[in-house]
């Protein structure tokens, strides 16, 4: 991959670079992240159309992939965060939506980057796992025949409701798995506050990347638990029909003109017809 192009940077100067060398020529820049205390520093990563959809709500063509049309910065980009995560959370649908991967992990996004992601994570950032894959499930209607679970490297928490959890050991009693799988049945309604102390007190998560969808996303923003968003916009128009909307980076919420929140821009890369995008909510900054 050609190096992506930084346009504006505006991270704070003057500190020591964190990304070696190669991943920050690659990457444009350097890359760092705050820390939190009592609560992990939280960043979504999202690729939308020039219209506002992030997934095209077709079988087998709902992810984020067919909204950047495969695009290589993109994939390097996520990469890069999950490198940089202590876990990952996902809700439910797109946990199901993200097809058969095995892994959860920079290398399985961008495979090119494998040997630059191992030793950034390891060497700089010195951590020796892979990040957690939080999965967020009411239902606990769980497809454990999904790869991801055969994998004896994969350390992955379900955060559920009660009957959620019951619903999660029927249907482990029928599969057998092989990942580190931690069921956790929360406190009905599931709260990003709760989600968020949770994953600090018990499994030591102190950077979060939050990769949707667009109902998990939203109730972070309401919550206020929402740091940064690293937003890829794809140079592509997927319209919508008035009977069966195609979603948009929010679902099941909304904000009035007053209560919307403003996000401050902290970086915009480019290459050829995509642009990446960086922002800080305003309630972080
Ligand atoms: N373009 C992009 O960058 C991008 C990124 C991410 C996702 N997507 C796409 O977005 C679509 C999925 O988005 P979505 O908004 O429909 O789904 P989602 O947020 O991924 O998942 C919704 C499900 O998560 C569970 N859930 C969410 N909040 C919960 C809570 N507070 N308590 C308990 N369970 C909770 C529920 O699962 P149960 O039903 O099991 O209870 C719910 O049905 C997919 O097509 C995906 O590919 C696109």
């Amino acid at each position: 991959m050609e190096a992506i192009h930084t346009v504006f940077d505006g991270q704070q100067p003057g500190h020591t670079p964190v990304l070696p060398n190669d991943l920050s020529a690659l990457y444009g820049g350097d890359l760092r992240f705050p820390t939190m205390e009592g609560r992990p520093y939280t960043i979504a990563n999202f690729v939308t159309t020039l219209d506002g959809v992030v997934s095209y709500n077709i079988p087998g063509k709902s992810g984020g992939s067919e909204i950047s049309g495969f695009n290589e910065a993109d994939h390097f980009i996520m990469g890069l965060l999950r490198a940089s995560a202590d876990a990952i959370i996902v809700g439910a649908h797109t946990f199901h939506e993200a097809g058969l991967t095995p892994s959860w992990t920079g290398e399985s996004v961008y495979p090119k980057a494998k040997d630059l992601y191992a030793h950034y994570r390891r060497q700089v950032l010195r951590k020796l796992k892979r990040p957690y894959l939080v999965i967020v499930s009411g239902s606990g209607q769980i497809d454990f025949s999904r790869a991801i679970f055969s994998n004896t490297d994969a350390r992955i928490v379900i955060v559920t409701s009660e009957p959620g959890r019951v619903e999660i050991q029927r249907r482990l009693n029928g599969n057998p798995t092989f990942a580190e799988i931690t069921p956790i049945a929360a406190p009905a309604p599931v709260t990003p506050d709760h989600l968020l102390a949770l994953l600090w007190s018990r499994f030591d998560v102190h950077l979060l990347l939050h990769e949707g969808g667009p109902t998990l996303l939203g109730q972070f923003i309401t919550a206020g638990c929402l740091n940064e968003l690293f937003l890829t916009v794809s140079p592509q128009i997927a319209g919508r029909r008035l009977d069966q909307p195609r979603p948009g980076l929010v679902s099941g919420v909304e904000f009035s003109p007053t209560s919307a929140p403003w996000l401050h821009l902290l970086s915009t890369k480019q290459m050829g017809d995509h642009l990446y995008l960086r922002y800080l909510t305003k309630s972080a900054s």
